[in-house]
């Protein structure tokens, strides 16, 4: 089995910090939302994965390289235009060749056993009516901001429908989804959608309307569309609830640390109050400071005579003097500064190399 993970797109939801990176690169927990996906994929035992990329290929390439930090042989997609999901298989045709093949969207995290996932549906391949494709659904209470599918009473996809008006149901796609190769034939027979992208939905709509079976799981755990800022922070929570204490850096005599942190090498904490669960990458500095749970800074940050709480930043930024900073994502390189002492609390999303003085 082999793996196609795309992380081409726009990523038009989440500027400005999009606008300089891949948001598939943007950290939760101090690690890029793909590596989590890749390393999904080697635990399951695919160590054979396709990337497709796009505008900020440059910058994908540089952060997998060849896979080999993940047990993984990557070969790289390029996708000119993002022409829909199921344009990226049409493309992937030669990569994938024959093979069965989990795809998986980039930017996308979920609390899911993805070996059980592929176990199950080889499983049933062996059965009477054997899979030609499979995907995983998640309840959702706004149906209509998703891909939704109908079941029939044995649990089978029906229909498919890309952001229902009036949706038939609640059972949304999550970005999960295991083929065989006959979505090469359906992939090739759909027409663009009225968005003008070759919708995944309408390419699995194929398959069924061919008298194919296609299974669904229900995903029991989180999923997370990692696009947006809110979900954003929400996955940084549930991943660093997941933390182990560790501590690495070094920590002076009058810091207190608290909780679930991880302190990596090189960062130094003085005089400040870490409250778990907290990432704090390398070589970073928290000086006279208080970083509040569901927090994760970023390789070579420094945090000075500041506040910060459930909060996102980059690496190499510097927050100063703000008395409270929280459900904010700083870009890399940024620099967030008081220029006067008025106390305040800050709510911000601000962009790579951004420089903010607040008074
Ligand atoms: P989407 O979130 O559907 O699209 P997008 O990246 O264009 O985002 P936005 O709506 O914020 O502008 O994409 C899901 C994942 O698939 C994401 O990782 C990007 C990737 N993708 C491609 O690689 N190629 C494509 O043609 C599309 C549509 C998405």
């Amino acid at each position: 089995m082999r793996a196609l993970i795309l992380a081409g797109g726009a990523g038009t939801r989440l500027r400005p910090i999009t606008h300089t990176r891949a948001k598939q690169l943007v950290p939760v927990a101090n690690k890029p939302i793909l590596f989590y996906g890749i390393e999904a994929m080697v635990d399951a035992g695919i160590t054979e994965i396709g990337v497709i990329v796009g505008d900020t290929r440059d910058e994908v390439m540089e952060a997998l390289g060849d896979g080999a930090q993940f047990g993984a042989a990557i070969t790289y997609i390029p996708q000119d235009e993002p022409l829909g999901l199921a344009h990226c298989v049409l493309i992937a045709k030669d990569f994938l060749a024959d093979d069965d093949f989990v795809m998986y969207l980039g930017d996308n995290l979920l609390e899911q056993d993805l070996a059980a996932f592929t176990a199950a549906f080889e499983r049933e391949r062996a059965g009477a009516t054997p899979p030609d494709a499979q995907i995983l659904l998640k309840q959702v209470p706004d149906p209509h901001r998703f891909g939704i599918a109908t079941l029939d009473s044995d649990g089978n996809v029906v229909q498919l429908i890309e952001k229902p008006a009036d949706p038939p149901s609640d059972l949304a796609l999550v970005g999960v989804y295991l083929f065989n190769a006959l979505i090469h034939d359906a992939v090739a027979a759909i027409e663009p959608s009225p968005r003008g992208e070759l919708e995944i939905t309408d390419a699995i709509q194929w398959l069924v309307d061919q008298g194919r079976r296609v299974r669904c799981e229900l995903l029991t755990g989180w999923w997370i569309d990692t696009g947006k800022l809110t979900p954003l922070l929400e996955a940084n929570r549930l991943l660093l609830e997941r933390i182990d204490s560790q501590i690495d850096g070094d920590v002076d005599e009058t810091s207190v640390i608290d909780g679930r942190v991880h302190i990596a090498a090189g960062a130094r904490i003085i005089n400040s109050t870490i409250r778990g669960p907290v990432s704090i990458g390398p070589d970073a500095e928290i000086r006279d400071a208080f970083i509040g749970p569901f927090s994760a800074v970023g390789a070579r940050c420094s945090v000075v005579s500041s506040e910060v709480e459930h909060s996102v930043i980059m690496d190499d930024s510097t927050i100063s003097d703000i008395p409270r900073l929280e459900d904010s994502l700083i870009g890399s390189h940024a620099e967030v500064n008081r220029t006067r002492r008025k106390p305040r609390s800050l709510q911000l999303m601000v962009g790579d190399h951004c420089q903010i003085d607040v008074e």
